[in-house]
């Protein structure tokens, strides 16, 4: 079976983006391959976090995992700072890695422009990413257009890691959907939808109530006209919406199109707000359910021990290759 690994910042609210974009994928690889699925808590603090705020959205990410539909017996799913494997390979990645290349990442110019003070792990960040996936030997990483950059650095590091101290880490291939990969903001069709958006109107979080749903698609920005017509270059704001809509309501681009020709947005969004409440509406049933469980904790404890075995074998090789005395 091939393997997969992804993970998560349980740095606030999880939005449609993060659902259509990776999480509904997640589900979907978890029958066909062998699955990692983490919530990175230690990219979270590359940012300042209010404690007991991490600690809730910690919970609240994994527990969404579940809810859309990860089966802890198909997937292992845990937290990455419970594995500690993923900070120790993480600096050993960090000493692999060129300012340069670090430099180069789009995520991190965007995350650190017009900051008076930037924290060293916003910028070392890629290198730890690197490390989650390398040390599952992960062979697909499904993502988001977003984490494209990172991929390509992972690879570069596997390749580097390989050439200079033997064949170690398996190359990993990113999976990014073919519609979906990049969900925009409501409102704004240039930027990516996004939970640290201060505005939330621009972003559904899974968690959103159906009637706060059915007021954030109803005004949404759509573009002057009123042709339900897929085309990103002169309407970016209807064709987000229809991507959305493809998801979620698992119709093509061009059946939605027919289905609204000559209609105008009204029917169209009405129509896509159902479609969207039809998706999120019994993950948050479960949510709700699984938070008042208890079981969350005893889900992470036994995803942290298989995690661990595979994770402490590789970094175990890794030391031993570099010439670290391994006791
Ligand atoms: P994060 O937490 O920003 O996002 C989680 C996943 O959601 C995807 N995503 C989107 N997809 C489509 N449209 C959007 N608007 C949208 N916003 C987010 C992201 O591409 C991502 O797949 N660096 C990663 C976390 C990470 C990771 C890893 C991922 C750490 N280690 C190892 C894979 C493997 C991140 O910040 O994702």
């Amino acid at each position: 079976k091939l393997r997969v690994l992804s993970g998560m910042q349980p740095s606030g609210q999880l939005t449609l983006g993060n659902y259509i974009g990776a999480l509904q994928n997640y589900v979907k690889l978890q029958h066909s391959h062998e699955c990692y699925f983490m919530v990175v808590d230690l990219h979270a603090v590359t940012v300042p976090q209010d404690p007991a705020a991490l600690k809730e959205q910690t919970e609240a990410v994994a527990a969404l995992y579940l809810a859309a539909g990860i089966d802890p017996k198909q997937a292992t799913v845990f937290l990455q700072s419970t594995v500690t494997a993923h900070a120790e390979l993480g600096w050993l990645m960090t000493t692999l890695t060129y300012m340069g290349e670090l430099e180069r990442m789009t995520q991190f110019k965007d995350k650190s422009a017009g900051k008076e003070s930037v924290g060293a792990g916003l910028f070392t960040y890629p290198s730890l990413m690197a490390a989650d996936i390398l040390l599952y030997n992960a062979d697909l990483v499904p993502v988001g257009d977003d984490q494209k950059q990172h991929l390509e650095l992972t690879r570069d590091l596997a390749q580097r890691f390989n050439g200079r101290y033997g064949e170690t880490f398996t190359i990993p291939e990113p999976y990014i959907p073919e519609v979906g990969a990049r969900i925009m903001s409501l409102d704004d069709a240039s930027r990516k939808m996004s939970k640290s958006n201060p505005n939330a109107g621009s972003y559904i979080a899974m968690l959103d109530a159906p009637d706060v749903i059915r007021k954030k698609i109803s005004r949404a920005v759509t573009d002057s006209g009123r042709e339900v017509k897929f085309d990103p270059q002169n309407k970016p704001e209807v064709s987000n919406l229809i991507s959305i809509y493809s998801q979620c309501a698992g119709k093509s681009i061009s059946e939605i199109e027919a289905q609204y020709e000559g209609q105008g947005y009204g029917p169209f969004k009405k129509d896509l707000a159902e479609a969207v409440v039809a998706v999120l509406e019994p993950i948050q049933r479960r949510y709700a359910e699984i938070r008042g469980s208890g079981e969350l904790y005893e889900v992470l404890r036994q995803g942290k021990e298989k995690a661990e075995v595979q994770a402490n074998r590789v970094l175990r090789q890794v030391k031993e290759k570099m010439g670290f005395v391994v006791l």
